[in-house]
Formats: structure tokens, C-alpha cells, sequence
């Protein structure tokens, strides 16, 4: 059974393994600061220091391991609030990543739909949800999370275009 949970010391080989694999798609796992070390950056999830390599003004937020019988299987990243340009047209409250080889069983719909219920104990009501124009699975994902299409983001400097959800 999957669930959410902060991350913990001993999960930094299995964090950064997966973030290896990711990288490959060009995709990050752990957003992390290169100064952070492990529990530097597991305190900072706990805190809900989001990520301090990105410029702007940053909410609060968390990232959480998503795993299954304790094996780390993906990662949520929770934005408490949209507190700058990217994060409003782009970003969203929520992104979410699966480890390759864990990929098409189910684990990101299951994901989404807790990651709802935490941004809800936080408060945030309706969540913005984006994918890229050409992220099929994502795009399922979020539909199949009651997702409410509603336009395509803007291109800019900071990404797109998007696909632009609302979960009310
Ligand atoms: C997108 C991602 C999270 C999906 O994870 P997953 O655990 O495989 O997703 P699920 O198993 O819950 O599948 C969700 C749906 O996508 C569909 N799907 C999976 N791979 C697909 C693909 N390559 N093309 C089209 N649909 C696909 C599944 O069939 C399923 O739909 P269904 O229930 O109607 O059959 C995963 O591919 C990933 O981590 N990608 C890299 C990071 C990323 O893109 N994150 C999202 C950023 S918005």
C-alpha cells in the first residue's frame, strides 16, 4: 500500500538513486541544494523550507517520500501557497515523479490523491495541478484526480506550455 511520509536519514541512498535515474530524463527527484547535506535537507522538509536554490519569493512547503512496503517508489513536492511568477503560471502546488522502474502500476494516481488531502490540512483549498503539453501520463494523472482543465499556460521564460489544472 502506498503512502506519504516525511523522509528520514536512512533514506538518502535510495533518495539519491532515484534522483540519478531521474536525472536522466532530465527531471529532478530530490530538490535539493548542492550546500544541503541529507539532514540538513530532511530537517528542512520537516520545517517546510522549500528549496533554496530557486530564485524568488518561496512558501512554505514540503517534499514527501512516496513509498510502498518502506521501499521509496516516487516523491511529492508541496507548495503551500503560489508565492511567485513561476509557481502561478508553472508550477503549480504539486509535482510529483516516479522511479522509472516503478512507473505503470498506479503509484503517481495514488500520489496526487494523497498529496490533495495534505495541501488540504495546509489550508489550500483549490490546487493548481500543470503538466506539459506532451506529459500524457501526467495529464491522465491529474484527470483521473478530478482535475478541471483550464488553459494552457503562457510561454515565457519560466516554462510552457503548460497544461493548466484545478482540483476544487
Ligand atoms: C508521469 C509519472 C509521474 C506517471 O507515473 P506512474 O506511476 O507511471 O503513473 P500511473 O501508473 O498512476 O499511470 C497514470 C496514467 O498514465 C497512463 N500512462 C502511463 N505512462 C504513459 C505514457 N507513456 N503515455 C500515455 N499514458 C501513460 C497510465 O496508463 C495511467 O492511465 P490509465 O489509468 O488510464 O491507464 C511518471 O511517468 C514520472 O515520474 N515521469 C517523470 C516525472 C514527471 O513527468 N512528473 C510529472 C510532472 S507534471
Amino acid at each position: 500500500m502506498l503512502r506519504l511520509r516525511p523522509y528520514r536519514l536512512d533514506d538518502e541512498a535510495a533518495a539519491v538513486a532515484a534522483d540519478e535515474a531521474l536525472r536522466a530524463e532530465d527531471f529532478p527527484f530530490l530538490l535539493r541544494a548542492p550546500d544541503r547535506t541529507w539532514a540538513e535537507f530532511v530537517q528542512d522538509q520537516r520545517d517546510h523550507v522549500y528549496v533554496r536554490t530557486l530564485p524568488g519569493e518561496w512558501p512554505p512547503g514540503t517534499q514527501l517520500a512516496a513509498v510502498d512496503d518502506d521501499v521509496l517508489v516516487g516523491r511529492v513536492s508541496l507548495r503551500f501557497a503560489l508565492t511567485n511568477p513561476f509557481l502561478l503560471e508553472h508550477g503549480g502546488h504539486v509535482g510529483y515523479a516516479v522511479v522509472p522502474t516503478w512507473r505503470g502500476r498506479g503509484y503517481a494516481t495514488e500520489m496526487l490523491r494523497q498529496a490533495v488531502i495534505v495541501l488540504r490540512a495546509h489550508g489550500v483549498e483549490r490546487i493548481l495541478v500543470t503538466c506539459d503539453v506532451a506529459n500524457d501520463a501526467s495529464r491522465r494523472v491529474i484527470e483521473k484526480n478530478g482535475g478541471r482543465f483550464e488553459r494552457l499556460s503562457a510561454v515565457d521564460a519560466d516554462g510552457g506550455p503548460d497544461r493548466r489544472y484545478w482540483i476544487e
